[in-house]
């Protein structure tokens, strides 16, 4: 059984509440239930913090057992050298997830730190962007 780790970074705490014409209406903890429900054979674990150190640590936490991380760095992905060299430092592979396409968005969102340590980015499909994330770690792409 493969084992993910989906790790939400500051304010996707509030998603359903938190600008929903960004991020739309519906809770992470709402969709995660659905999404185990569509791979009941990966381990889908899930962790938010809106701190940085704790984000860096829950990537060494399951990094070096886990067959892959979901990171949506939320804020920090525009600003963490840290989060990259977390990334970098643990074999499990990591892909970049934004529910927004940043593209179309401010411009500070347009640089990403972290994607330079990530497998791949998957961005702008909403809250579908983690299930696509599953899918190209479970290897069906
Ligand atoms: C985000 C995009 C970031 O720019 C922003 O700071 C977030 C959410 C997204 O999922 O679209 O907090 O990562």
């Amino acid at each position: 059984m493969k084992r993910i780790e989906i790790i939400n970074g500051p304010n996707l705490n509030l998603l359903g509440r938190r600008e929903p014409d960004v991020y739309g209406h519906r809770s992470f903890e709402d969709y995660l239930t659905e999404l185990r429900q569509q791979y009941p054979d990966v381990e889908l674990g899930y962790f938010q913090s809106n701190h940085e150190g704790d984000l860096i640590q829950r990537i060494h936490d399951v990094g070096f057992s886990y067959d892959g991380i979901i990171l949506n760095a939320g804020a920090y992905t525009h600003t963490s050298i840290a989060l990259h060299d977390a990334i970098k430092a643990v074999p499990a592979p990591a892909i970049e997830v934004h529910i927004s396409n940043v593209h179309q968005r401010e411009d500070f969102r347009h640089h990403s730190f972290i994607s330079a340590a990530c497998r791949g980015v998957i961005c702008g499909f909403g809250l579908d962007s983690y299930r696509l994330a599953v899918e190209a770690l479970i290897g069906r792409q």
